[in-house]
């Protein structure tokens, strides 16, 4: 009979159990902005009311950005305020003396007038962005109110770096228009000014093209397994909606077209440009993964066809830079195509990643004469970086050092800190927040080439927009504070603060944002000399007020392990559901908490938590990664353990992970063996793996040797496939073999 135990943590907020009444305004104003300002001083004196008279007052030269200040104000209150050349109560200035980077801008709030003054258009608009982010949290509502106070202050802000982006792609998941708008509007709110619109992938083409139509009628669909059509895109109207909607809040948008690699949606439509030919039966990938059907870099047609396409991008997006992504391209088709051979031989070109870099370097010379600027993902540094060329680091950070060295610029966005499509267990908010694009091997003249960074929202998991918006947010406010705000002035502990007063914010927004980390863990303590496992559950909110109860009982919670069963964790926040329901199975055994004698060495990489990990009752899930599984690369296990005395024994048995994708395999055979003195051992059976090593999925098998035996010393050999067998893209490499508990019965 399995048990289940549900423990609740409670975990209140002092900061934001707000019971006072909501205030008139925001007194204490800096700890409303995000990212946090530069410089913030508060005035003393009376609020500014903002009134149904009250003007906005704008030169021609930023009489759109005092049209979208007007527009905030008419959306969410009764008021329409005029818009006057010499006359009104909140100023719009712009002031090219101002100090510091394009984006510059002062807010000075005093009782008779708001004045607000950007070095350019773009800094005028931080600067309505902070006005925004102090008003209260009624103001955003959709509900048209009356009546706006503001605390008299004085702000000059600018930012760190001067490229602050989200990639969101669009493609592994079609998001449309209006959500593609929503964060638009959001990167606005929180100082972004980069959206990085990846519109190409193996899975769908996403815009409609007048030269080659066929990639928005058939290379935007894909055939999901179930059989149904899956896909979208955006007409040339829709974009040019999109550009418009983005440049009144001073949002770039970098367009990302992806080639080489990643082009099988295209290559569907348009055979002739793969090295296959004109025939090949190429269809829109319906599946994750990284595809071998990329670009003919031998058939000079393949060149007119991109060129052609970048050419109607252009036309529509404005921006300096175009994204050709450069990512993630297999060689395969290159190694085999007669053309590409060719063409590497005429170019004199040593390899296929050569081949690479002429592919780039040709497509750079395009974007170059027509006044663009190209950014590739780090793998365009391979086989020589072309010459004007801006690196996205991903890989890691190295990228964007070697770009960097080379005197090119570099944007960091690696897979460590950057990549929102992570689950929190990865990269939790502290993590993002915790990131510095700035890497300290680089000198000072280096790391101005650091242009700044993004956060990667890829969507192969992320199905519709309330996945979109648990991932992004609030980690996306992470990174705009750590790309806005200078290091000295950042603290995880008061920006998590800052966060939940902007919750409501959010929520009026339209934003499903998600829980900030993973709120607690299950853990189980073995002591090797009582024999004992103490399992209980703690909180991960090391930096943030909190208090734990159990059954109303506070404090830290565990027991000893004295029955199988099923510990279930729901954390609470603000008496609601945070996080999702941690569950872990627990086995009560014989064996529990006897230390294994380790004939065989386990992997650093899965130590499934070290010596205790296959006595201390837990039991490994359907994710390999989740700290239960032992990992053994390419060799068997063997090893043994003292039951303390002479014990009667029914079985012994263990779970093995499959899955072959990651080269873990179930072993060939699971032997037994047991001792009265740990000298001379007896084999007590043996069992074998129902698991066929080719069998694909994520699998667990339980192995079990049945014997009723008087033994104090068990031995277990537990032999490995050794090698990924031949017919495997790994062949030859070291088998995986996991193992997560000896259960003793
Ligand atoms: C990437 O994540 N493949 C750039
Ligand atoms: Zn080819």
């Amino acid at each position: 009979m399995k048990k289940a135990f549900l423990l609740i943590l409670a975990i209140a907020f002092a900061a934001c159990s707000d019971e006072d009444a909501v205030p008139e305004y925001r007194a204490d104003a800096d700890q409303y902005l995000i990212p946090k300002v530069q410089h913030f001083e508060s005035r003393s004196g009376a609020a500014f009311i903002w009134k149904a008279k009250t003007r906005i007052q704008a030169d021609s030269n930023c009489l759109a950005e005092a049209q979208y200040l007007q527009d905030l104000i008419k959306q969410h209150s009764t008021f329409e305020p005029e818009i006057h050349a010499s006359k009104g109560e909140v100023q719009l200035v712009i002031s090219d003396e101002m100090e510091g980077p394009e984006e510059a801008y002062t807010l000075e709030i005093e009782a008779a007038k708001i004045v607000l003054k950007g070095k350019t258009k773009a800094g005028l608009m931080r600067a309505i962005q902070s006005l925004r982010q102090l008003m209260v949290d009624a103001f955003h509502d959709a509900d048209k109110r009356e009546a706006w106070a503001l605390p008299t202050l004085y702000i000059a802000d600018a930012p760190r770096f001067k490229h602050r982006g989200l990639l969101l792609d669009v493609c592994r998941h079609y998001f449309d228009k209006d959500v593609v708008k929503k964060y638009i509007d959001l990167l606005a709110l929180y100082k972004m000014n980069v959206l990085h619109l990846h519109l190409t992938e193996d899975q769908g083409w996403r815009f409609e093209s007048e030269a080659f139509p066929k990639l928005h009628q058939e290379a935007a669909y894909r055939r999901e397994e179930d059989g149904s059509r899956y896909g979208g895109y955006f007409s040339k109207q829709d974009l040019r909606e999109l550009v418009a909607f983005a440049e009144a809040r001073h949002i770039t948008i970098i367009p990302e077209l992806e080639l080489p690699g990643h082009s099988q949606a295209a290559l569907s439509a348009y055979p002739q440009f793969s090295c296959l030919g004109a025939d090949a039966n190429i269809e829109v990938a319906n599946d994750w993964g990284v595809f071998k059907e990329i670009y003919c870099a031998g058939n000079d047609s393949s060149f007119l066809f991109l060129e052609s396409i970048l050419e109607e991008l252009m036309e529509i997006f404005p921006s300096e830079y175009i994204h050709i992504g450069g990512d993630e391209a297999p060689k395969f088709r290159w190694e085999h195509c007669a053309k590409c051979q060719k063409r590497m031989a005429d170019e004199g070109l040593a390899n296929e990643h050569e081949l690479q870099s002429y592919f780039i370097k040709r497509i750079e010379s395009y974007l170059n004469s027509k006044g663009r600027k190209l950014i590739g993902w780090d793998e365009i540094l391979e086989g020589g970086l072309s010459p004007n060329a801006t690196v996205q680091s991903w890989r890691g950070m190295e990228g964007g050092i070697a770009a960097a060295r080379s005197q090119h610029q570099a944007i960091m966005s690696p897979t460590s800190h950057c990549y929102l499509d992570y689950g929190l267990h990865q990269i939790d908010l502290k993590k993002v927040y915790s990131f510095d694009p700035i890497p300290a091997e680089l000198s000072e003249q280096e790391q101005k080439f650091i242009i700044g960074g993004e956060c990667n929202m890829w969507t192969e998991h992320v199905p519709n927009e309330a996945n979109l918006d648990s991932k992004v947010n609030p980690r996306m406010q992470a990174l705009a504070e750590v790309l806005w705000t200078y290091p000295q002035k950042r603290d995880f502990r008061d920006f998590f603060q800052r966060m939940q007063k902007h919750y409501p914010m959010l929520e009026s927004l339209g934003v499903a944002y998600g829980p900030e980390m993973i709120p607690a863990e299950i853990y189980a303590d073995v002591n090797f000399d009582s024999a004992e496992v103490f399992i209980g559950s703690k909180t991960n909110f090391e930096a943030i007020d909190q208090e734990v109860y159990w059954n109303e009982k506070k404090g830290p919670w565990g027991f000893v392990l004295k029955e199988s069963g099923t510990l279930k964790v729901q954390a609470l926040k603000n008496e609601q559901p945070y996080g999702d329901t941690i569950e872990q199975e627990f086995e009560f055994h014989k064996a529990l908490a006897r230390k294994p004698q380790y004939q065989s060495e386990y992997s650093q990489w899965y130590t499934g938590g070290g010596a205790a990990a296959l006595v201390n009752g837990r039991l490994g899930s359907l994710n390999f990664r989740d700290g239960q599984w032992q990992g053994f690369s390419g060799q068997d296990i063997e090893l043994w353990l003292d039951l303390g005395e002479l014990k009667e024994i029914n079985s012994v048995s263990s779970n093995f992970y499959h899955y072959n994708n990651a080269w873990i395999f179930v072993p060939r055979s699971y032997k037994v063996y047991a001792s009265q003195d740990g000298k001379s051992w007896r084999l007590i059976g043996e069992s074998q793996a129902q698991i066929q090593a080719k069998q694909r999925g994520q699998h667990i098998e339980h192995l079990e040797v049945k014997s009723k035996t008087q033994t104090r010393f068990i031995k277990l050999v537990v032999e490995s496939q050794g090698r990924v067998p031949d017919w495997h893209e790994a062949a030859g490499a070291e088998a995986w073999l996991f193992m997560d508990e000896i259960i003793v019965q």
